[in-house]
């Protein structure tokens, strides 16, 4: 499976901010909100990786993250020439994914929970044996704002329409998505919207019209944020820092992953914490290389 991220977009509702600035490189409490989608593909285990942005933020994104060798991983950059929508950035990373199952997960997503990498992986296993696309389905008070999946007594999917009026069901679709090698042929059935994007709700409504679109409902043990407003991204910032504070866990810590997942060594992890040696993250990286020594 390859791994998609999309950090493109207006940012809009984010504005004056995003006036100048990539949202997915402001800072959700202490890392840049990229982290945040990027640790979900690495606990995925998902080492081949493009990030579609728009054409003037490859330098910063590049200063950032590079080629991904640091983190022992594989990391490229699709240029979405314009923000056509989420199907149409994923379309902008055809070239170097076509032919894979994919995870496509949005860049101003975070999901959080005890269960995450359980879930994650089920899905991933489930689209090594079947045809399809995957989603998941969370509960909101807001479903007007989202992607909504309707069922019926038995779970099968009814509906799911994007931003409905009147929607259907409590459940948002999160930004978070696997699809197989289909996906491609599937985009290019699917006709813009009205506001002229390439919706992402009408390409899972392909796999739909086939039966092939598998819904997970995330319980309770969740957090889901979305963090495209003012509001969320305050919510998403002082979540992450509440957490992080009452477990002394961090929550997106990519190089963490790396390292516990073998990718990188200690001596690595140390050089990337050096970096961050004024900051509580850089010490939270150092601890962690001098946690496993002296468990040797
Ligand atoms: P949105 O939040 O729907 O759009 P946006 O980021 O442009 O923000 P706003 O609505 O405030 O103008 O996008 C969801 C995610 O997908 C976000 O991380 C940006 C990304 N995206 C793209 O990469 N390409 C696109 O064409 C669009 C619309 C979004």
């Amino acid at each position: 499976m390859k791994g998609v991220i999309l950090a493109g977009g207006t940012g809009t509702r984010l504005y004056p901010v995003t006036i100048s600035t990539n949202k997915h490189l402001l800072p959700v409490y202490n890392k840049p909100m990229v982290y945040y989608p990027l640790s979900l593909m690495m606990l995925m285990e998902i080492r081949e990786l493009v990030i579609v942005i728009n054409p003037e933020d490859k330098s910063q994104f590049e200063g950032l993250l590079g080629d991904g060798s640091h983190l022992g991983m594989n990391i490229t950059y699709a240029i979405q020439p314009a923000p056509n929508g989420l199907a149409g950035g994923l379309l902008s990373a055809k070239e170097s994914v076509e032919g894979e199952n994919i995870c496509l997960i949005l860049g101003d997503n975070i999901l959080y929970g005890h269960d995450v990498l359980k879930i994650l992986n089920e899905a991933k296993r489930y689209l090594e044996d079947h045809n399809g696309a995957y989603v998941f389905g969370y509960h909101v008070p807001d479903p007007e704002r989202f992607g909504v999946v309707e069922f019926d007594e038995r779970g099968n999917v009814l509906s799911i329409e994007e931003k409905p009026e009147r929607p259907r069901s409590n459940f948002a679709v999160i930004g978070l998505y696997m699809y197989d090698r289909d996906v491609f042929e599937k985009i290019s059935r699917i006709r813009p919207s009205e506001r002229g994007e390439l919706e992402i709700t009408s390409l899972n409504e392909e796999y739909l019209k086939e039966g092939k679109l598998k819904v997970k409902l995330l319980g309770r043990g969740f957090a889901w944020f979305d963090v495209g407003t003012h509001d969320s991204f305050l919510e998403g910032s002082e979540f992450v820092g509440t957490v992080e504070k009452r477990t002394g866990l961090m929550i997106g810590c990519v190089e963490e992953i790396a390292y516990r997942n073998g990718w990188i060594d200690r001596k690595q992890l140390l050089r990337l914490a050096e970096r961050l040696n004024k900051t509580d993250y850089g010490r939270y990286l150092q601890a962690i290389a001098e946690e496993e020594k002296d468990a040797i």
